[in-house]
């Protein structure tokens, strides 16, 4: 390993939201931060240099995007994923969740419905309840510890105000990476039902060894004429700060109304983000990889822990991200009970499951993307807590 992601760094002082919300938030002292899905680790040093020269430059005006940020986005995909990427394609934005909401803005009107597959990441559902649309709930099917799309209640929720779906794949929080049968019969339904699919991608750097990733816009011409792809460098890079999303969209039509969206509201990234996408996308490839390795050790050492120690609470098998989706249903716990053994005795800051829908009650989201040393405090604390249950009401 070139790569020391077991270094402790200190983020206070860094108005870092995952360590300076977390008191406020949870309302509870002295947690260990396993919440928002940032990364503890520092950025590779070629994105740290690029970023730095550019500061010294001294002169911050306004930029466009020239070749190099266009190929680095077109190789990367041509390398990482199999995927032939235009240039035409490619808008520049700012997060993935405002491309969501101007998405939803450019393509549908007020009263449209709109698909998510729940637990799903939260901002999917109150980005389209606050746009004024109506959220469609077609949940995965969670059975032998393992979730699956239910095809069968996308079919019978489908009505003529359906437009569109917001997709999350590789899956957050649930970790599975659809597999390119899966995304096949999925856009089949929607392409014969004039729905449109936003496929979120921004995990699709973060998978496990043994799953691949599928664009699901690289499977056809005819998905990828109904597929506006989100990807970002923030995850995999630990760049979500900078806000430097991209919108991959073949349709052309599509493709206007979402310029013109983002146009209207003058929407440009800043210079500091697009120096670190091209150092990140050129240069960082060998960081990626062992990333990778260390965060497929976190998750083993925190599944390995549990099977020994608390086998009664359920690891499901991470397909990619390096989010753990915890399912304490087997404790038998009621709400309140559970919180009190997770925040107030083993004090660990995760995140709610049923924060990401209903479906999520009885789990909990963990980051494991942070030094080792962090996670065996956090499983040891859990197990004191854990040992301690007997004083719990159980449900
Ligand atoms: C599936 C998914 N989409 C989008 C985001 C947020 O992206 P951004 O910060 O670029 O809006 C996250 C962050 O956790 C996520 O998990």
């Amino acid at each position: 390993m070139v790569v020391d992601f077991d270094k402790i760094v200190n983020r206070i002082g860094t108005n870092a939201t995952k360590l300076e919300f977390l008191e406020e938030y949870f309302g509870q002292e002295g947690l260990i931060p396993l919440w928002v899905a940032d990364m503890d680790f520092e950025s590779p040093e070629e994105i740290k240099k690029a970023v730095v020269s550019r500061a010294e430059h001294g002169v911050y005006g306004y930029t466009m995007h020239d070749d190099a940020y266009y190929n680095s986005i077109i190789n990367w995909n041509l390398r990482r994923n199999g995927w032939r990427v235009e240039k035409d394609w490619i808008l520049p934005s700012l997060g993935v969740v405002t491309s969501i909401a101007f998405i939803i803005n450019s393509l549908t009107s007020e009263g449209d419905e709109i698909i998510v597959q729940t637990p799903v990441y939260y901002p999917f559902f109150k980005t389209i309840q606050s746009l004024g649309r109506k959220v469609v709930y077609n949940p995965l099917k969670y059975k032998n510890g393992k979730y699956s799309m239910d095809y069968e209640d996308l079919k019978n929720k489908i009505n003529p105000r359906t437009r569109l779906m917001v997709l999350c794949s590789p899956h957050n929080p649930v970790g599975r990476v659809w597999t390119k049968q899966e995304l096949e019969k999925l856009a089949t339904i929607c392409i014969d039902n004039g729905i449109l699919i936003i496929s979120d991608e921004i995990h699709s750097d973060l998978i496990y060894q043994g799953y691949v990733h599928t664009p699901l816009a690289g499977i056809s011409n005819k998905i990828s004429e109904s597929t506006i792809t989100l990807m970002s460098p923030s995850k995999t890079f630990n760049l979500a700060g900078f806000f430097t999303s991209y919108i991959l969209v073949q349709n052309e039509q599509i493709r206007k109304k979402i310029k013109n969206a983002l146009n209207s509201f003058s929407i440009h990234q800043n210079i500091f983000g697009i120096s670190a996408l091209n150092a990140a996308y050129s240069n960082c490839e060998y960081w990626l990889e062992e990333l990778i390795d260390y965060i497929n050790n976190n998750k083993l050492y925190v599944q390995n822990f549990l099977e020994k120690h608390m086998p009664d609470i359920r690891l499901v098998e991470p397909e990619g991200t390096y989010l753990l989706w915890i399912d304490f249903n087997g404790l038998n716990l009621k709400k309140e009970d559970l919180d009190n053994l997770i925040l107030k005795r083993a004090k660990l800051g995760m995140s709610d499951g049923a924060t990401f829908g209903e479906e999520g009650e009885g789990f909990k989201r963990m980051n494991i993307a942070c030094p080792k040393a962090v996670l065996e405090e956090a499983m040891e604390r859990l197990l004191v807590a854990y040992k301690t249950m007997n004083n719990c009401p159980q449900k």
